[in-house]
């Protein structure tokens, strides 16, 4: 969603941006060429094998960017508070984690049962999938995953990790599959279980969460902050974040009674109250961009 995106942040000569999700750099390079002559970049992501792709694809703005291997929810520990004209969050996994059957992402290829976005961390998903238990694997299923079988599916996994413990992708796959044949279905049974243990093991909503706040700590009044979710989870918790900004009021105790509320000033505008989609020319081009949804606000 790169015109998308432009449109969003409006990239001007002598602005600061931050791509908190720089991955293989598409979007960090669209920003910069947009921004040129003197619009200045800072990137992270906490993937240290996708900044070197993306340190190289940048080469050409030498001097215009720097890329660290951070986590999005901390970028309040090295951009400063109110300095930035745009913020990018382009969640998710990238293509060249998929791929790549050594990051163990996939269910479609087999490799070891791994799943860190960033492979400095110590929790891996084998160790999630060896040692919590049903309990906790069956909530991480049924929150995280939405699975309907979450309970029956971790009662399996404890059951057969006595045997044997699990350390790839195709014995966890495989394990589900047993417990629910495809018949014909286009999904794989394991889908489900697998975005959940990807986001568990990286702490994905919670760092979105934290992320969107410090992305609104970093913007200028007027600055522009735009998101990129793929799934209801996380479009769920950046509409949320939307909805109590552009609130003129708060709700003391959490709960929203009329009469209680207090007014106060509204921290951000809404920009589109639908989110943007991307064209079916993009679809077709790339599949695993049908399900994007791109929302944007603005601090006021
Ligand atoms: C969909 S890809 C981004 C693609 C990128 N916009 C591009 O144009 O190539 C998502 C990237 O975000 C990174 N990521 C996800 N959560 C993160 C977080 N909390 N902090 C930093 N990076 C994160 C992943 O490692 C991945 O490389």
């Amino acid at each position: 969603m790169v015109a998308e995106v432009l449109a969003a942040l409006n990239p001007q000569p002598g602005g600061r941006y931050v791509d908190g999700t720089v991955g293989l750099g598409g979007h960090a390079a669209a920003i910069l060429r947009a921004s040129a002559p003197t619009g200045w970049l800072s990137g992270c992501d906490q993937d240290g094998d996708a900044l070197e792709l993306a340190a190289r694809r940048l080469a050409e703005f030498a001097g215009r960017f720097e890329l660290r291997q951070e986590n999005f929810s901390e970028l309040g520990k090295w951009v400063g508070a109110g300095s930035c004209d745009g913020v990018l969050l382009d969640l998710g996994v990238s293509s060249m984690q998929l791929d790549h059957a050594g990051r163990g992402f996939s269910f479609q290829q087999d490799g070891p049962l791994d799943m860190r976005m960033n492979r400095r961390q110590k929790l891996t998903a084998a160790e999630l999938v060896n040692t919590a238990s049903a309990e906790e694997l069956a909530r991480i299923f049924w929150e995280l995953g939405e699975e309907r079988e979450s309970r029956r599916f971790a009662r399996a996994i404890e059951h057969d990790r006595q045997a044997r413990k699990f350390e790839t992708t195709a014995q966890l796959a495989g394990l589900i599959e047993r417990l629910a044949p495809r018949h014909g279905q286009r999904t794989h049974p394991a889908t489900r279980v697998f975005q959940a243990l990807r986001m568990a093991v990286n702490d994905e909503l919670g760092a979105l969460r934290r992320g969107l706040d410090a992305a609104f700590g970093v913007l200028k009044p007027g600055g522009r902050l735009a998101v990129i979710t793929f799934h209801s989870l996380e479009d769920r918790v950046v509409k949320e974040f939307g909805r109590v900004g552009a609130r003129d009021y708060t709700v003391p105790g959490g709960v929203d009674v009329p009469e209680l509320r207090q007014p106060c000033a509204a921290k951000l505008k809404v920009l589109n109250r639908k989110a943007i989609q991307p064209g079916a020319e993009e679809v077709a081009e790339n599949p695993r961009a049908r399900s994007a949804q791109l929302r944007v606000f603005e601090k006021i």
